[in-house]
């Protein structure tokens, strides 16, 4: 079986690339645990400046593993410890954070780049987080950062409605620094973290936290996600989404 989360560092960047593209890079408790670790570990190598992440030119990542939250909510509804310590992994990581997106970025998909601080988008990219619609509601701390980043009616749309953002939309609203075309994602999001990495590295540390504010806010409201997230996995409206969606093509 081959790697499912591949990790690499070139010189100072850190590549961190989702590898399940047979289903569309929807993340088990494994790549969660191997994406939280190279996360964690990057803070330890102090010759990295910077972290990219990436998938693949079929899909960025369709979110969670659906099977994997058909299970938990028959288990009591709790987010796995992988998924809580990847969460906090990118609230807490320090370390410049860019993403190259390709492709469908759906739930977390979309809402880890709310941490990212330069993501290069293809410009045929779509963004979703349909958390409602599969009677659950936001993650990741989307729900304090979103409204933030492109105020509560494009929080509200995105995040409760769960309408989709083209990339030209995701960079409308202040979620994507630049669209491109799709060979060239990779390109241009490396050329960004070269250029980060260049920087005196201290003086882009400091910076980074100035602009990202306080990380305990954004863990308590993780938490606070979470507790709902647990009620809302076990709800009815929930089991009946999740099972539409596994049953869908038989
Ligand atoms: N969990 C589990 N499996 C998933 C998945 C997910 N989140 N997303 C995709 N897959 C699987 C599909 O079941 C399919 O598996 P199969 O080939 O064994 O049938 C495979 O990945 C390919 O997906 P498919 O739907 O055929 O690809 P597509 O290009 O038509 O659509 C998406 C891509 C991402 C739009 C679509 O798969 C989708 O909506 N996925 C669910 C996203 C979601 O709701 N995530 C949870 C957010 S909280």
């Amino acid at each position: 079986m081959s790697e499912l989360v591949i990790v690499s560092d070139e010189g100072p960047v850190r590549i961190v690339r989702m590898n399940r593209p047979e289903k569309k890079n929807a993340l088990t408790m494994a790549m969660y645990d191997a994406m939280a670790a190279a996360i964690e570990g990057a803070a330890a190598n102090p010759g990295l400046r910077c972290l990219l992440i990436a998938g693949h030119p079929s899909a960025f990542c369709a979110g969670n593993d659906i099977g994997d939250f058909l299970k938990a909510a028959g288990e009591g509804g709790a987010l796995g410890a992988p998924i809580m310590r990847f969460l906090y992994a990118l609230a807490r990581n320090e370390l410049p954070l860019v993403a190259a997106v390709q492709g469908n970025a759906v739930g977390v998909g979309t809402t880890m780049l709310m941490h990212c601080d330069h993501v290069v988008a293809s410009s045929a990219a779509r963004f979703a987080t349909p958390f409602v619609g599969l009677g659950l509601v936001p993650e990741a701390g989307s729900s304090l950062i979103a409204p933030r980043l492109m105020g509560q009616a494009r929080a509200f749309s995105l995040l409760v409605m769960g309408r989709p953002l083209s990339a030209d939309e995701a960079k409308q609203a202040g979620l994507v620094n630049s669209v491109v075309e799709p060979d060239a994602v990779e390109a241009e999001a490396m050329k960004a973290a070269a250029e980060i990495a260049a920087l005196p590295p201290q003086g882009v540390l400091a910076s980074r936290r100035l602009l990202r504010g306080s990380r305990d806010d954004i863990v308590a409201r993780i938490d606070e996600e979470a507790e709902l997230f647990k009620t809302r996995l076990q709800s009815a409206e929930a089991r009946a989404a999740f099972e539409a969606f596994m049953l869908r093509k038989r």
